[in-house]
């Protein structure tokens, strides 16, 4: 027997498929119904909002197109960053020019040379030193709020262990640098629905163009910010734009899609307690229990592309221009590979799940947001194995495409604090 997924959509929603907005905080609540919805009409569907998308959901045709990319371009963008909901189009705005720099809106043979230098630093073997430092930050986290029984489990833990490791692991920024970033972020007008990802790309830029003018000054370090400072292409070093473009697409794509696949898990794991209890148990489960939280809640739902050329997909005629949303979050739980795909079964192969998406684009990261992923768990359920979930949790669309908590508060037993000596990863 599996078990069901949170009843926090409240049902199956009236939602109209054809008007999916990725962005009206109704459809991102009942996300997994729609995404249902949707399969049962067929793999691909057509989506009128922002001058009309195509939908991809199917497994099969999402593995297609992810790995066509002559037919199915990346060099494009989210649809609100042109197109207000009835299809009238924005001039660009400069924010969202940051991301058409970077490796994600190239597409091969141009995307090749900067993924190929900065893959090296994402190898299994790269990053396995990794894991003592994020025990080790996951638990100076844990401290900061065992003795008090409560937490916000997003805020307090999540978000700040997701931010840790890839501004000092990987980009080795010096921890004290992340008050900065945090008083930016703070300091953003907020709106409705979050601050907006082009206020919050032109904060992260403004923060990443001080920390690489201040790297170059520094010995190298052989690490992400070296390589992209050394990396040629036609004999021509990347302009300073580009790089500090790539930087903030790490921090964009790293940050909030791990921390909220760990917030989501502790969510899942507030309502499935017997789950819980049985991964307290036997951590050895964790990593097969991670792949299938993945598979049902893989922060990265979708992700734009331009189709290039006629083409036939999922019985449906898509013509050069149309736009199209690779569903990766719908792909995972494509009826026609998974039995009861809203369940979790823990002894499910997961092989195939997209959550890391596919081709020349797959996830950089994966091998990060893996270790970070367990770890967390591993040492969340050590530490705190009982907890309860409170009143107010919030579950919606952040930067774009990802999908999480922005606020999960919980109870548990207090307990006493493990580390002696806070290294200041705490908010
Ligand atoms: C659970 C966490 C994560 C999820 C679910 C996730 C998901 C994805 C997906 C689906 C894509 C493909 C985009 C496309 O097809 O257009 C992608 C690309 C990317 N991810 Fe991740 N990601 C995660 C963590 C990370 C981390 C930790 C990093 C970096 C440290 C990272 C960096 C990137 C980058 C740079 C790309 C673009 C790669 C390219 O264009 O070649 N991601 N991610």
């Amino acid at each position: 027997m599996g078990t069901t997924e949170s009843d926090r959509t409240g049902g199956c929603p009236v939602h109209d498929i054809h008007q999916f907005d990725m962005y009206d905080p109704a459809y991102v609540a009942a996300i997994f119904d729609v995404f249902a919805a949707m399969h049962a009409e067929g793999p691909v569907t057509r989506a009128e909002p922002y001058g009309g998308w195509w939908i991809i959901t199917g497994h099969d045709e999402v593995f297609a197109a992810a790995r066509d990319h002559r037919t199915f371009s990346r060099q494009t963008e989210f649809p609100t960053h042109r197109f207000t909901r009835d299809g009238q189009e924005f001039p660009p705005n400069p924010a969202s020019a940051i991301m058409l720099r970077t490796l994600i809106s190239l597409d091969p043979p141009a995307h090749k040379p900067v993924r190929v230098a900065l893959n090296p630093h994402f190898t299994p073997a790269a990053i396995a030193p990794y894991e003592p430092n994020i025990r080790a930050y996951a638990n100076e986290l844990i401290d900061s709020f065992s003795e008090r029984g409560s937490c916000d489990a997003w805020l307090d833990f999540a978000q700040p262990l997701a931010h840790v490791v890839i501004f000092a692991e990987l980009l080795h920024c010096p921890v004290e640098r992340l008050a900065d970033l945090w008083a930016i972020i703070e300091n953003l007008p907020p709106n409705a629905n979050g601050h907006t990802v082009d206020d919050l790309l032109e904060a992260m830029a403004e923060f990443v163009t001080d920390f690489v003018l201040w790297r170059k000054e520094q010995p190298p370090l052989g690490d992400v910010i070296d390589t992209l400072l050394a990396t040629e292409i036609n004999g021509q070093p990347l302009s300073l734009d580009v790089v500090i473009a790539n930087v903030v697409l790490i921090l964009a794509a790293g940050v909030e899609t791990t921390g909220s696949v760990i917030a989501t898990a502790l969510d899942f794991l507030g309502r499935n307690t017997e789950l819980r209890a049985q991964l307290a148990a036997d951590p050895a489960l964790l990593e097969q229990a991670c792949e299938e939280l993945l598979r049902l809640f893989g922060s990265v739902q979708l992700q734009p592309r331009t189709v290039m050329q006629d083409t036939e997909l999922g019985g449906q005629q898509l013509k050069r221009g149309d736009r199209v949303l690779l569903a990766y979050g719908a792909a995972s739980r494509d009826p026609k590979l998974y039995e009861c795909p809203e369940e979790f079964r823990l002894e499910r192969d997961t092989k195939s799940h997209v959550a890391f998406g596919l081709g020349a684009h797959r996830c950089i990261g994966s091998n990060i947001a893996r270790l970070e992923f367990r770890v967390a768990l591993e040492e969340w359920l050590r530490r705190i194995p009982v907890y309860e979930l409170g009143a107010g949790h919030v579950y919606r669309r952040k930067i774009d495409h990802i999908h999480g908590p922005v606020a999960l508060p919980l109870t548990f037993p207090a307990s006493t604090r493990e580390t002696a000596a806070p290294a200041g990863v705490a908010r």
